[in-house]
């Protein structure tokens, strides 16, 4: 069994999204182990996204995932990070299929609503830093 990072951005906290979205995880046999509402940090929105810090769009990432309270979650299940994923769907809604939460819940990229770990090894980074410290 394997752990993945999991986060309802600031659009879909906003919208009423986190039960829908727990529930489909859930569904899925993942597990939740925790479920936090936080406000993060512009501090800790560039370490978690520091690899886009290149990107043109970079400012634009902190300014959304820290314009209101995410939910973050640590889900626990086989393979939980590809299934977690498969969940989520494509980073762009407008490619995402229907059934995806970013094909149903999602228009475009800059508010794509979710959050998911891309392996393992990220999601034990991700997970320390946002439930600890
Ligand atoms: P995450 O699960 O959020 O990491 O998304 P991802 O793994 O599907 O995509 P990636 O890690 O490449 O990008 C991280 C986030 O940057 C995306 O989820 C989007 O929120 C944002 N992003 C990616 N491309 C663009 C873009 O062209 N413009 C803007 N404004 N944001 C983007
Ligand atoms: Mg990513």
């Amino acid at each position: 069994s394997e752990k993945a990072f999991v986060m309802i951005k600031p659009d879909g906290v906003r919208r009423g999204l986190v039960g829908e979205i727990v529930s489909r995880f859930k569904k899925k046999g993942l597990r939740l182990l925790r479920g936090e509402i936080m406000e993060i940090s512009r501090e800790t929105a560039r370490v978690h996204y520091g690899h886009l810090q290149d990107k043109p769009f970079f400012e634009e990432l902190v300014d959304y995932i820290t314009s209101g309270p995410v939910f973050a979650m640590i889900v626990e299940g086989k393979e939980a990070v590809a299934n977690a994923r498969s969940l989520i769907g494509p980073t762009n809604p407008a490619e995402a299929p229907p059934g995806t939460i970013r094909g149903d819940f999602g228009l475009a990229v800059e508010e794509n609503v979710i959050h998911g770990s891309d392996s393992p090894e990220h999601a034990r980074r991700e997970i320390r830093l946002f439930f600890e410290k």
